[in-house]
């Protein structure tokens, strides 16, 4: 995951639409997921991320125990 970007999907992997459309992502192949809602060509991510001023929170908080 990119700080303020998409997820990165490394192959081999395939991946699955909300229809079940699946598109296997080659071994060496990366592909790029849009988290912004904003790009043109969902679900891949075109960069616009990058004028839209996404922020995102990409790392897990420290559990807290109790
Ligand atoms: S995360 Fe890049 S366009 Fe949405």
């Amino acid at each position: 995951m990119e700080p303020n970007g998409p997820y990165i999907v490394h192959g081999p992997a395939v991946i699955v639409d909300a229809d079940g459309h699946e598109r296997e992502v080659a071994l060496g192949h990366t592909v790029k997921l849009c988290r912004c809602g904003h790009s043109a060509t969902k679900p891949f991510c075109d960069e616009t991320h990058r004028t839209v001023d996404f922020v995102s929170r990409p790392r897990f908080e420290p559990e807290v125990r109790r």
